[in-house]
Formats: structure tokens, sequence, C-alpha cells
């Protein structure tokens, strides 16, 4: 007896044993390919908890080497710094400055980990700035093309404090070329850039906010975050935009509510695409998880491999550290 129209014909033959499975597996999950994102904060004496965030927290500087060294021990294939300094001021000062916070965890970190692990370096000026923008404000709006200046300054300043790569996330329009130039010029010419190309003005990134103290005190960042309802051919231009800038690397950010976007900037590009799993997306997982409505590790398995199977090459997660050392154990 065989079953339906297409006598024979049956898909579940491959699924009979876990080692068939195994075998025809088509996205596998490497510890190597996910970029842990941490906070750093001035001026506190013990890592402060995210409460929107369980399990993740603002460090101290030494409690983030610790951490980013647990992390590499564990696998992860780099690290992507956050500052939140103790003043900040209309121009973000503190993101470039080379004893603000963000600096000084670069440095020490390339110090104690060399070229081990990658580090990177957001980009951006939302956590230094009294405004909460990712941009100069004037006459009440972000201003593009003054941003670009102060992002040129903050590249050199992180390029020069160890990172091995600046990732721009301010949604400015030419940043990644004013950034370009100006790593060229200061004679850093071999410096990667990964770009948030295409990334959205979206509600997941909530908890962030309170991670990164970067809430804007006014309007929101749909002036210059891309609008959720667009077509994707929205983001392929930001993208084909960022590469003709210079970008060597872009993402997609948010991932899950985006992996139609994520599958379609595969599609167009060469370069490495990397996919930003943010912090909204974490604390679904964990509040229902809390309530024992998912299971957790099955949860975050199912969609780090969605975001692998959709194109991601990189994915940024705050998991990172605890799915490298599920993967390793795995083996
Ligand atoms: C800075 C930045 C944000 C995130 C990454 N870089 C916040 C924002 O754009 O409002 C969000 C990350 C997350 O939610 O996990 N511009």
């Amino acid at each position: 007896m065989t079953s339906g129209v297409f006598p024979g014909v049956r898909p579940r033959r491959l699924r009979g044993t876990p080692a068939l499975r195994r075998l025809v597996t088509s996205t596998r999950l490497h510890a190597g390919d996910l970029v842990l994102p941490m906070f750093v904060k001035e001026s506190i004496t013990d890592p402060v908890p995210v409460t929107s965030m369980p399990g993740v927290v603002q460090h101290t500087l030494d409690s983030l080497r610790k951490a980013a060294h647990e992390a590499v021990e564990a696998g992860v294939g780099g690290l992507l710094l956050f500052g939140v300094p103790a003043v900040k001021d209309a121009v973000g000062s503190q993101a470039d400055a080379e004893d603000g916070i963000v600096n000084r965890a670069l440095a020490v970190l390339r110090r104690d980990l060399g070229d081990d692990t990658v580090l990177i370096a957001d980009l951006c000026l939302c956590e230094y700035t009294d405004h909460g923008h990712c941009g100069v404000v004037s006459a009440g709006s972000v201003a593009n093309d003054e941003t670009l200046a102060r992002y040129a300054e903050v590249a050199v300043a992180q390029a020069a404090a160890g990172a091995h790569v600046v990732a721009p996330s301010g949604m400015m329009d030419g940043q990644v070329g004013a950034i370009r130039s100006a790593l060229d010029a200061a004679g850093r010419s071999e410096l990667p850039i990964l770009a948030y190309s295409a990334k959205y003005a979206s509600c997941f990134y909530g908890p962030f906010r309170e991670a990164a103290e970067g809430a804007p005190q006014f309007g929101d960042r749909g002036g210059y975050q891309q609008d959720p309802s667009r077509s994707v051919h929205e983001a392929l231009r930001e993208v084909a935009l960022d590469l003709a800038e210079g970008a060597d690397a872009v993402m997609v950010k948010p991932a899950l509510a985006y992996l139609d976007v994520l599958a379609a900037v595969r599609a167009a590009v060469d370069v490495p695409v990397a996919a930003y799993q943010v912090s909204g997306e974490y604390a679904m997982v964990e509040a229902a998880a809390a309530n024992g409505w998912l299971d957790r590790q099955r949860a975050v398995l199912e969609t780090l491999t969605a975001i692998r199977r959709a194109g991601a090459d990189v994915v940024c997660t705050y998991w990172a550290a605890e799915a490298a050392s599920w993967l390793v154990a795995e083996r």
C-alpha cells in the first residue's frame, strides 16, 4: 500500500532516524558564526542586570573582560561593543573620547585577547547623546551631514582604540563613504566596515534602550531608520549604496520579523551578510520560557537556525556564548 497520488513518493523516508536527519541537514549552526553584543557602563562598581533582558548585564570593565574571555573560550566568532557613558552631551563627545568608556573597553579587550576574536565597535551616537538620537540634532531633527562628520571622528577613535571592525548603525545617508574616507585618511585602509545597511524602525529595540540607555528623548527614529511596511527593494537599495560606498559586509536588523529582507539581500550580494537578533527577539523568548510556555533551548536554536537558513553568514545574538557552549557539547 502506498499513499497519495504519486505511489512510491515518500518524503518521510529521509526522516526515519536521527542519523538520517543529521546526514541531510542543510543548515548547521557554528559557534564561530555567532557574535555576542556586550554593554559596558562607566562609573559602576558591579554589573547591573538589564531587567527586560534576563541574563544580560551592563558590565563594568572588569566583568566585561571576564565575560569576553569566557565567550571567546566558548568559541564565539566575535564581540560587538556598546558603551554607556556617565555623562552625555548634544554631540556624543564620549563616543570618540580616548578615555571614553567604549574606547577604554576596546583597548583593554584588544590587549587581553589580541587577534583571538573579532572586536566589532557599534558606531552610533545614541548611547552618547543627551537627546538619545543617533546623530546631531539641528532645528528639531537629526542633521545628516553634520552627523557624518561625527561618525568619521568616532570611526577613527574606535580604530585607534583597537576595534577590528567598525559597524555604523545610525542609518545616515552616506555614512559608509564618510567613514571609509576617514579611516583611509587615518592610515587605516585595512580596517573593515560592517554596515547596518537595512535597519528598520522597530519596536523590538525596546529592551536595548534600557541596556544602552539610548532612548530618544523626543520623537522617534522613523526619520532615519526604515519603515517596516516598505518593500524589500528599499532594503536592496540601501545595501547597494553601502557597497558602492565601500562596505565590506552588510547587516539586516532585526532578524526574525525580516527574514524576507535577509533572504533577498543574501541573493543580491557577494559579501558576507549578517543579521542582528535584537533585544526584543531575545526578550520574547526569555519571557515565554520563564513562563514555561516555550522550551527555551529549542526556541533559541530554532530561531538561530531560521536566521542562518534565510541566508545570514553571521548572527549577532545575546545568546551567542550560551549557544556556542551547547553547539560544542552537541558534538
Ligand atoms: C544604535 C543601535 C540600536 C541597536 C543596535 N544599535 C538601537 C536603536 O537603533 O534604537 C538595537 C539592538 C537591539 O535591540 O538589540 N543605533
